[in-house]
């Protein structure tokens, strides 16, 4: 079988030298993005855009595709090498390129490029999906040189644009306020995007960004990009406007403190940059990743998702096998497929009481679980629960065994006092000896405990005082092969255990990439669960991710209703971390038929089209859409924020309906005792209708929120 898929994929590749064609283009659907062989046998990008007859991009200048340091370039460079003579300068001709159709959908494209006076070659691999107008693009430097060669910018893609303006989308924030949107029209000059900090990358600046083409990003309208790097490692987004007022974007891991030590007949691989292009604007893009990231970017993206009931928010570390009864029970009693135990379980010489001790040592607390996990565990399936655990196992408190026994793994500077955050040290993940260390904590916890459904893997600090005792003389190699070690660690976890269900966290959202989402089924997009700031949150996410990757928890945070915060939760992956047990009857009532309605729904939200109709950075109100493929059901989220007096809200026009088909609309998820104030709740509309005259989705009221199912009924 592997046989014929290789001959196959032979007898579909179609090898082409310079004699041969010059243009290479890489399309997909409504998408094209053509290369072509010019002067000297340099590599250009010719055109980049909807797909149209006759494509060119008729600029007055000619943009070479990867630009090198060294030579003739006066701007930021793709890629800057020192050869082992020390010759820091590169010069990349095309020498040969490849198409090979994967399958119906998927082709991947190759370019050799080569250095006609050194032994250096660049490739460039762009693999595009025809559906979802998909393109991911990378790069792999081989150094076939005597000696060593020095990386000092690599990036994984380059693209130019010429335009009238250029504005760009970036997310930013911190700490509990993830993924704020901002744009700005970009200046002559370069602007960067980045981040230098290491183990937990996102958190300041995640790896994304939307730019437009003459004029602001708008949902349904317009050029835009929208690109990602898939590296839960230090990234850098470049954007410059030259003289000619062209611009370059030039995305990659970020070269900062980075310069790669590249040893003999060594490959460099960078990681992927995925990107989309679309003249129907935002909401399009989206969707494009939506669709993409189902098949190809998120582990069993296509495989239903659990809910769940989290005790970090109602024990934090105060805990024991009681309280855990308990919150077992209040799960069943919600009706959640999961109990998710966090931090705590674990220390017995240096016990994880708070977040200052026990970090490393992953052996259960006797005093606080004596019978051990497999026991809570039996009792969760009892109760008809699954059970999963939250770890950290990249990490180390200084008062812990681990520390005690192994000094020596752990990131720190020679000569320099340690440097803690919230009380905690990185471990020497570049040592292989902690790899495998990481790895046994996993296998360890699944082997002696079969039943274990689902881990948390956490992640809560940067690296700072960064160095690697393990590198010695190599220092500048350690970010980009920390991700690296990570991502093998996980390799080899995904290879015994391929399928269990995985969380990405990072004390909040500062692990949010395509790159760790190979191997994770979700992510956790911050610890800020307050429901208006929630849904901020979770609107800047929702440019990248589908739904049913964003874990959503109701918690105790904010002072909007349990309604609202419900609702928000619902348009992601549904959990729960909370005290059930002190809700009122009318709550708890509520929320076990928040969990069925969800489950009803959960298909159309975690698969459906996703629209943004009114965004809550534009008006006080904000709602979202989500339409099956099969355009039969449809359910909408509506949030008022902010009445003002004498001010009512527009009818919201639906997106995405059959025109011809009828749908009945009603609202649901109804708290007990309350009724419906949905206009037109109980009638049914042509699409036609809901699109062209839409639908009063806000009660006027301010922090109320409504959840409305459109139902084809013809
Ligand atoms: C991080 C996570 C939280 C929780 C704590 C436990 O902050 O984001 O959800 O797991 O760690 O220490």
């Amino acid at each position: 079988m592997k046989n014929l898929t290789l001959i196959v994929s032979f007898l579909l590749t179609f090898c082409f030298f310079e004699s041969q064609a010059q243009t290479i283009s890489i399309t997909t659907d409504k998408t094209a993005l053509i290369l072509k062989v010019g002067e000297k046998k340099k590599l250009f990008q010719d055109y980049f855009g909807k797909k149209v007859p006759d494509m060119t991009n008729n600029a007055p200048q000619q943009h070479e595709a990867y630009i090198t340091a060294g030579t003739d370039n006066l701007l930021e460079p793709a890629i800057r090498i020192i050869h082992t003579d020390g010759n820091p300068s590169l010069d990349l001709n095309y020498i040969s390129h490849s198409v090979v159709k994967k399958n119906e959908n998927v082709t991947l494209t190759t370019i050799i490029l080569k250095d006609p006076a050194y032994p250096v070659e660049v490739d460039l691999y762009y693999e595009s999906f025809f559906k979802e107008n998909i393109i991911k693009t990378w790069t792999k430097i081989n150094n076939n040189e005597k000696g060593v060669i020095q990386l000092g910018n690599y990036a994984s893609s380059m693209l130019h644009f010429d335009a009238a303006d250029y504005w760009l989308t970036q997310f930013h924030g911190d700490w509990a306020k993830e993924m704020k949107m901002e744009e700005s029209r970009l200046t002559h000059g370069i602007k960067i995007l980045d981040s230098k900090l290491g183990a937990r990358p996102n958190l300041f600046q995640p790896p994304f960004f939307t730019l437009s083409l003459n004029g602001p990003a708008d949902e349904n309208r317009g050029e835009v990009i929208q690109g990602t790097l898939a590296w839960t490692g230090n990234f850098q987004f470049a954007f410059e406007i030259d003289q000619f007022n062209s611009l370059r974007v030039i995305s990659g891991i970020n070269p900062y403190a980075s310069t790669y030590q590249l040893g003999v007949g060594k490959s460099f691989d960078t990681p992927e940059f995925i990107f989309t292009y679309s003249d129907n604007g935002t909401g399009e893009a989206s969707r494009n990743f939506h669709d993409w990231a189902t098949k190809y970017g998120i582990l069993d993206g296509t495989q239903p998702r659990l809910t769940l009931l989290n005790n970090w928010e109602s024990t934090g570390f105060d805990f024991n096998e009681a309280r855990l009864s308990k919150v077992l029970d209040e799960a069943k009693t919600l009706g959640v497929d999961m109990f998710l135990l966090d931090d705590g379980w674990f220390g017995n010489k240096y016990p994880r009481k708070d977040d200052k001790a026990g970090l490393g040592d992953w052996q259960v607390n006797k005093k606080k679980l004596p019978s051990g996990l497999s026991h809570l565990a039996r009792e969760g399936k009892d109760k008809g629960l699954k059970f999963g655990i939250w770890i950290e196992p990249e990490m180390v408190n200084p008062k812990s065994e681990l520390y005690e026994k192994h000094p020596d793994w752990i990131l720190k500077l020679p000569n320099r006092e340690e440097n803690y955050f919230r009380n905690q040290l990185v471990l020497d993940l570049l040592n292989p000896e902690v790899q495998n260390f990481v790895y046994n904590v996993v296998d360890k916890l699944l082997s002696d405990n079969p039943d274990l459904a689902y881990i948390k893997w956490d992640c809560n600090r940067m690296m700072t005082n960064t160095y690697s005792p393990y590198l010695k003389n190599n220092q500048s190699n350690l970010y980009v092969d920390y991700t690296r070690s990570f991502y093998s660690v996980l390799e080899r976890i995904r290879q015994k255990y391929p399928h269990l269900p995985m969380m990405l966290c990072s004390g909040g959202g500062g692990r949010t990439d395509y790159g760790g989402l190979k191997y994770f089924t979700e992510f956790w997009p911050s610890d800020d669960t307050d429901g208006i700031e929630r849904l901020f949150i979770q609107w800047g996410y929702s440019y990248f991710f589908p739904s049913f990757a964003m874990a959503n928890h109701v918690t105790s945070w904010g002072k909007e209703s349990l309604k609202f915060r419900t609702d928000v939760a619902m348009m992601g992956k549904l959990g729960y971390d909370i005290n059930v047990s002190q809700m009122p009857a009318d709550e708890l009532h509520f929320s076990q038929q928040s969990v069925q309605t969800y489950k009803s729904l959960e298909s159309v939200i975690w698969h459906g089209d996703m629209y943004h109709l009114v965004s809550p950075y534009k008006e006080n109100l904000a709602v979202l859409q989500y339409v099956s493929k099969a355009q039969d059901k449809a359910v909408l989220f509506s949030y008022t924020l902010h009445t003002r007096y004498g001010s009512e809200f527009a009818p919201v026009k639906l997106k995405g309906l059959d025109p011809k088909s009828s749908y009945k609309v009603e609202e649901t998820n109804l708290f007990p005792g309350t009724t419906s104030s949905f206009h037109e709740n109980g009638q049914s509309f042509s699409g036609a209708y809901l699109m062209d005259m839409g639908l009063h989705v806000s009660s006027g009221k301010e922090l109320s929120s409504a959840v409305i199912t459109i139902t084809r009924v013809q």
